[in-house]
């Protein structure tokens, strides 16, 4: 499988997490029971999945070559817009890990910047996602050179081999399933 196919797989297993948070954050606002540990997993997933194992094959070896080839157009795409986004998904973790710990000591408001934050992460990633999606890998794919493109591929081979001795996805697939099966 080519390193940007297993990219756009990775967006679809992002998305169903996308779906879980929205379905949790809907049961807070109808004050429906809420395991809230449950958040502290999803943040756990965005962290270690989203952003580290999928965000981290795109910055370390798609877009910083993207940036070096293809250069003027490409670096806007990525500095201004997807590096950017990336970082705008990490703050709003952070907000939420806040307003979580915040709920937890009884601020009943926290429950606000809970939905806020984490819906708005959703809206964040669906848009972003489907801009990779739809140009900026494509994009990638049309411009990088045959060598480049086989080289991503080998690089990102050898992250999933390694991601998989430690049991990255099967543990991140199996906690998309298990939240999947609560709401
Ligand atoms: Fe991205
Ligand atoms: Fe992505």
């Amino acid at each position: 499988m080519s390193a940007i196919q297993l990219m756009v797989d990775e967006h679809k297993n992002i998305k169903r997490m996308l779906g879980v948070i929205r379905k949790y954050c809907f049961k807070v606002l109808k004050n429906e029971d809420v395991d809230y540990k449950d958040f502290y997993k999803i943040i756990d997933f965005v962290r270690n999945y989203a952003d580290k194992h999928h965000h981290g094959k795109e910055e370390d070896y798609l877009f910083n070559r993207m940036i070096e080839e293809i250069k003027g157009p490409a670096e806007k795409l990525v500095r201004q817009g997807m590096l950017v986004e990336h970082d705008f998904g990490r703050l709003y973790m952070q907000n939420l890990e806040k307003a979580l710990i915040a709920f937890e000591k009884g601020e009943e408001e926290a429950k606000l910047d809970i939905i806020a934050n984490a819906i708005g992460y959703t809206d964040l990633l669906y848009r972003h996602i489907e801009k990779e999606d739809d140009v900026v890998y494509k994009f990638a794919e049309r411009s990088l050179s045959k060598e480049t493109l086989e080289q991503l591929d080998a690089d990102c081979e050898k992250v999933e081999e390694e991601a998989k001795e430690k049991g990255i996805q099967d543990k991140y697939l199996n906690l998309i399933n298990e939240l999947e099966s609560k709401i």
